[in-house]
């Protein structure tokens, strides 16, 4: 087994001191290392788009990223978008439009859509639903997922 190497990973303002492998992928140091379980891993290899957080403002695959690579950044996951009691309008738009199916990919989409949000408010809807369709939902419940989406936009720019 290789060395295992010291890193602070800062999850939703909270740091996890932890010891791991440097082939460890953030996805399996989140849920694994850090017990942050609402990251979703699916395909493993960046095609699904289920374990997508926010690292420094920008949404990213995170078993695409070594932990290590993420020391010293913002972290932040689904159990971060909730302001206590309060629901993200993200979340709140989601349950409103039936945005969740089975709800595996939710996390993944939730993070990708509020990552885009925050950097690109007035998005197109156009340019809106090409970044959405980088992430898979496979009860193909993508209309809703849309109109999620769609109505959280207007929320977040009020
Ligand atoms: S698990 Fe990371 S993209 Fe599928
Ligand atoms: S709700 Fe996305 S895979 Fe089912």
């Amino acid at each position: 087994m290789s060395e295992k190497t010291d890193v602070t990973l800062t999850i939703n303002g909270k740091d996890y001191a932890i010891a791991v492998e440097p082939r460890r992928t953030l996805a399996d140091a989140i849920r694994e290392d850090c017990g942050q379980t609402g990251t979703h891993i699916g395909c493993e290899h960046g095609v699904c788009g289920a374990c997508t957080v926010i690292v420094d403002d920008a949404p990213v695959r995170s078993c695409l990223m070594f932990a290590v690579q993420a020391e010293g950044k913002a972290i932040r996951t689904v159990e971060g978008l909730a302001d206590g009691d309060k629901l993200h309008p993200m979340q709140q738009a989601f349950m409103d439009n039936h945005g969740l199916q089975c709800g595996f990919c939710t996390p993944g989409f939730l993070m990708l859509a509020v990552g885009v949000l925050e950097r690109e408010p007035n998005i197109s809807d156009e340019a809106l639903i090409d970044v959405l369709s980088s992430n898979l939902c496979r009860c193909t419940g993508y209309q809703n997922i849309i109109k999620s989406v769609r109505a959280a936009a207007q929320e977040m720019r009020k």
